[in-house]
């Protein structure tokens, strides 16, 4: 079944019969899902099709100014659950959201949202195949750049964040999407739903994971595991943040560089394990959502990141062979865990609507961007906030 703004409006004045004097006010009811999943591309998008659980091909809409390349929202029968596909990088994250946030045909003030996509990981704090939940989004390339050639000797990296004059300072211009926070409540329950999946895992992944290893005598200072231990574990579900960059990076350095700039964007509580390229324009549109009279709540938003691919190289491998040629075998686990872990956050959320959900999770932390826009205090930013609005976040919230 199809739907079009065009073709439902065309039935309601062509059914009208005329001359009974009958109202023409007759809208459909709204569709008022209780999930909605993100996903960015085919491979993310299809592994929710054709699952035991639930059928997302049940209803195709359509909606103006979703992408050329992923024209429908998919939602089963009931309505409970529904799916949009973004398309790849911040400019197809933010655009598609804000049609599907601005659509008269969704009512999503009570709808979470839960962002599905893979992603890099940093081997200093997980490994290929992890599950991922994060507090932090952050925009780690709206920054100034100069080539690396071009880099003074005293500086560690080639990008400045904008306004400022060296790597390390907070920006003293600041576009307002650099860094969202979401409900750290909400995932943590997300995170522990996901616990209960049985992660997928590949023969090539684990060995790629044991490269990780540092050599003998290298990284004296660091336990003996060395400082990608981490990498070398098995799969996991782990809590920690992500970074939207549309360039997509490989290295030490600049992975060592973003890690630096969310430390900075978030004083230094957030920790930089995934990178990928649409968050923050995602939540950007969420939160213009949030704040045009709660077309959506922005403490019901879930970003989970599987990881694909490690953001840089084991010791001995180059960067480039970490980004183009390495196969690390992570890819099609990655993919598998959105729909494993994901499933149980999915069905959490469903068998606990009444129980809680409906009413939302009340958040701890401040929620929304830099700017205030939410209302709320952001307290990271300290002397340097922009907004007055003194409404602490959770206070005009639902609870559990
Ligand atoms: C929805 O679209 C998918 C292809 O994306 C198709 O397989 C499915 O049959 C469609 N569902 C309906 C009800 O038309
Ligand atoms: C949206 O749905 C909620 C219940 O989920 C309801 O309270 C609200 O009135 C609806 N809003 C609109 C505009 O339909
Ligand atoms: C690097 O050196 C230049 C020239 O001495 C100085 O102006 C600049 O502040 C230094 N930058 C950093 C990041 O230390
Ligand atoms: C991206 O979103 C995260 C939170 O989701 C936020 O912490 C971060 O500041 C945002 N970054 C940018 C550059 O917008
Ligand atoms: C754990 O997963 C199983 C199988 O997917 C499911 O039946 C069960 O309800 C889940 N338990 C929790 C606590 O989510
Ligand atoms: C990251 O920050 C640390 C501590 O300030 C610094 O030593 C390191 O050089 C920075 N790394 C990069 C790549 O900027």
């Amino acid at each position: 079944m199809q739907f079009s703004l065009l073709a439902g409006l065309l039935v309601t004045l062509t059914s009208l019969p005329s001359g009974l004097g009958v109202s023409v006010d007759e809208h459909p009811p709204k569709i008022t899902p209780q999930v909605f999943i993100i996903s960015m591309f085919t491979p993310e998008s299809q592994i929710w099709h054709n699952i035991p659980d639930f059928n997302l091909l049940s209803q195709n809409i359509t909606l103006p100014g979703l992408s050329p390349l992923f024209p429908y929202i998919h939602c089963t029968a009931d309505q409970k659950i529904c799916q949009l596909t973004t398309g790849e990088g911040e400019i197809n994250a933010a655009v598609s959201t804000s049609a599907l946030v601005l659509s008269p045909l969704f009512n999503l003030s009570k709808t979470y949202f839960l962002i599905a996509g893979i992603a890099g990981i940093n081997p200093e704090i997980g490994t290929i195949s992890s599950v991922t939940f994060a507090r932090f989004a952050v925009q780690v390339a709206l920054q100034y750049e100069i080539d690396a050639r071009e880099i003074p000797r005293n500086m560690s990296t080639g990008y400045i964040p904008q306004g400022s004059v060296a790597p390390g300072q907070y920006p003293g211009s600041v576009y307002g999407t650099e860094v969202f926070e979401v409900n750290d409540a909400l995932r943590k329950i997300a995170a522990r739903f996901a616990r209960n999946a049985t992660l997928a895992d590949s023969d090539v992944a684990r060995d790629y994971r044991s490269r990780y290893i540092s050599s003998p005598g290298e990284e004296e200072e660091e336990e003996e595991e060395g400082i990608y231990g981490a990498a070398t574990k098995p799969p996991s579900v782990i809590e920690c943040d992500t970074a939207t960059s549309d360039v997509y990076f490989s290295g030490k350095l600049l992975g060592d560089a973003f890690s630096n700039t969310t430390k900075v964007l978030t004083e230094n509580q957030g920790v930089y394990c995934t990178t990928q390229q649409e968050d923050n324009a995602t939540l950007e549109a969420l939160l213009r959502g949030a704040s045009s009279g709660g077309l959506v709540d922005f403490g019901r938003i879930i970003i989970m990141r599987t990881a694909s691919d490690f953001d840089r190289p084991y010791p001995g491998q180059s960067a480039m062979d970490n980004l183009l040629y390495a196969e690390q075998g992570a890819f099609e686990p990655a993919v598998e865990n959105l729909y494993r872990a994901g499933i149980q956050v999915v069905m959490g959320i469903l068998r606990g609507w009444e129980g809680g959900f409906e009413g939302g999770v009340r958040a701890g932390n401040y929620l929304g961007d830099d700017l205030e826009t939410l209302g709320g205090k952001n307290e990271r930013r300290g002397q340097e906030k922009l907004g007055k609005r003194g409404v602490r976040a959770g206070e005009k919230r639902g609870r559990r």
